[in-house]
């Protein structure tokens, strides 16, 4: 039987680091001169899970010291009508980042708005500029905040993937492809061999089993199972997902990709949902937005 300090040390805390990244930050914006960065959200529609997202992303632009821009549209808008906002952010030199928050309505097409976005002021990284430069290393560019998110708990905790075999859940454009070319990188504590699975991958758990880094990021609740898990393995939980469960307050309690309780006994690391990825993820937006800012030589 493991003991409880043992168990403890196990934990990927993404509190931890995206709050040590934040504070950085923050000093170095507390001494700014001229004005601060500015990230742009933008809402349509009124998806609880999104709103809170997009409440979190104001707040952690607030507290760190960022200018930040809220606009709510009704999921009934227009296309024209939301592309006249985007570009008139685009065209704003008071604004870094703008990012458009995820899932649109349906009448809405997601990689046309995204692609509006100028790719200098894209820090989610969606626009396929930025994507490309992904795929070509080039560090010009915006990486996905979720994916960058994971990459730099990975190097906060001194993992080193060269080598190793990454095992990435999921093939989402937000996530598993994004973070396959991160793994994939010739970069210092990445150079991983990457297997990307999803639903039509065949003998799914048994490519899971031999897996040094196992990252899921497919959206439903404990589909990766304890005994999945390599021993020894490092296990990143991207999964944000709400289950019922009467005797929580609300009705439910949110949990991840992973069942916890068991890969924990198996993982040499894991991250907790919620505390793992969900706040590198913000962490990451807002370094995004003040690398946007800098490279406008505006901060002396
Ligand atoms: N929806 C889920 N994840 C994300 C994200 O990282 N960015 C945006 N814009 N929408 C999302």
């Amino acid at each position: 039987m493991t003991s409880y300090s043992a168990m403890h040390n196990k934990i990927l805390d993404g509190q931890r680091v995206a709050d040590a990244v934040l504070s950085s930050i923050k000093k170095e914006i507390e001494s700014l001169r001229q004005r601060k960065p500015c990230l742009a959200v933008v809402l349509v529609g009124d998806d609880p899970a999104s709103a809170i997202y997009v409440k979190r992303k104001t707040k952690a632009c607030l507290e760190t010291g960022f200018e930040s821009i809220q606009k709510i549209f009704p999921a009934t808008v227009s296309e024209e009508e939301l592309t006249e906002y985007l570009l008139s952010l685009n065209a704003s030199s008071n604004v870094d980042g703008i990012l458009v928050q995820l899932p649109l309505p349906a009448h809405l097409n997601q990689r046309k708005i995204t692609s509006l976005i100028s790719p200098d002021k894209d820090v989610d990284g969606f626009h396929p500029v930025n994507l490309g430069k992904l795929v070509t290393e080039d560090s010009s560019g915006y990486v996905p905040c979720t994916p960058l998110g994971v990459k730099e708990l990975l190097e906060a905790s001194s993992v080193d993937l060269a080598g190793k075999h990454a095992v990435i859940v999921g093939r989402s454009t937000i996530v598993g492809k994004p973070l396959s070319l991160l793994l994939l990188q010739k970069q210092k504590g990445m150079n991983a061999t990457v297997t990307c699975v999803h639903s039509y991958t065949h003998d799914l758990p048994l490519i899971v089993k031999q897996a040094d880094l196992v990252v899921a990021a497919i959206g439903r609740a404990e589909f990766i199972r304890g005994e999945w898990i390599k021993e020894g393995a490092v296990v990143i939980d991207v999964g944000i997902n709400r289950v019922e469960d009467a005797s929580a307050k609300k009705g439910y309690r949110i949990v991840g990709d992973v069942e916890f309780e068991g890969a924990l006994q198996r993982a040499s690391l894991i991250t907790k949902v919620p505390g793992g990825v969900g706040p590198m993820t913000i962490a990451m937006l807002l370094k995004n937005t003040y690398k946007s800012y800098k490279s406008k030589g505006i901060h002396v």
